[in-house]
């Protein structure tokens, strides 16, 4: 039986693919920040491990308590957005720190503190979920700043992790899941379920040859 680690999967997207996954047969461990206020993911049959993706400390803890697990592929999912309408001359350092510690520190240290789960599993693949948001040549209207700066830090990186882990046989795959309607989006968008059975069909088809693309929950190459 195939296993996925997903960040973030108390609510929105983590919490969909949490569903589907495990709907499919997968074994899924969903991390939260809260293992008590997490009842919507226990009831997918998920098992819960705690984790703030943001914390250095609970990454080291995470990796301590599954070590010796095998796991497939390592979703980093957990992100957040902060005062999206602002405009530049509004965008504070301390804001620039929170997003860039959730939305690239997080992915990266995640994947790090599992490396070792992920080489010792069949699918040995790293996914963190990157944005539309992120694209330099698509961007064609400006504002979230704090945002989109994380999420092309994070496709730099993990292109970066990309060249370095693919010769270990680690596939490093960035994921875009459209504009869907959750809380960060103050619920307008695409339905969770319909980007998130996208998103199963694109990590079901993954292959080292993927290491390093970003792709779309319909398949599709986003524009760098
Ligand atoms: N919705 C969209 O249209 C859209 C589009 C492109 C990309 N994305 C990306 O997709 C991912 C999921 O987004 P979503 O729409 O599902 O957002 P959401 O509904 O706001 O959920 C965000 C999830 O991330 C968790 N999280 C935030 N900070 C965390 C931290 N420091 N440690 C651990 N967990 C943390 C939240 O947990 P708490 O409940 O504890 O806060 C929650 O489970 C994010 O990376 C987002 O950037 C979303």
């Amino acid at each position: 039986m195939a296993s996925i680690l997903i960040s973030g999967a108390n609510r929105g997207i983590g919490l969909e693919m949490a569903r589907q996954f495990g709907n499919a047969g997968w074994q899924v461990i969903g991390t939260v920040r809260r293992p008590d206020q997490a009842d919507a993911l226990r009831e997918t049959g998920a098992r819960i491990e705690e984790l703030d993706a943001s914390e250095p400390a609970s990454l080291d803890a995470l990796a301590e308590r599954l070590e010796g697990e095998p796991i497939d592929v390592v979703f980093a999912n957990a992100g957040i957005a902060r005062n999206l309408e602002a405009g530049p001359a509004d965008v504070a350092a301390d804001e620039m720190k929170e997003v860039f510690a959730t939305n690239l520190w997080g992915p990266i240290g995640l994947a790090c503190a599992l490396k070792r789960n992920v080489l010792a599993s069949e699918r040995k693949t790293v996914i963190a979920m990157s944005s539309l948001m992120s694209s330099v040549s698509a961007n064609d209207w400006g504002t979230q700043y704090s945002y989109r700066a994380s999420k092309a830090a994070l496709n730099a990186l993990w292109s970066a992790l990309a060249r370095e882990w693919t010769g270990e046989g680690i596939t490093c795959t960035l994921l875009r899941p459209g504009f869907v309607a959750t809380e960060m989006t103050g619920n307008r968008g695409l339905p969770v379920a319909e980007s998130v059975a996208g998103l199963c069909r694109v990590v079901e088809s993954l292959r080292l040859s993927d290491s390093g693309r970003i792709i779309g929950y319909d398949g599709r190459d986003v524009p760098w």
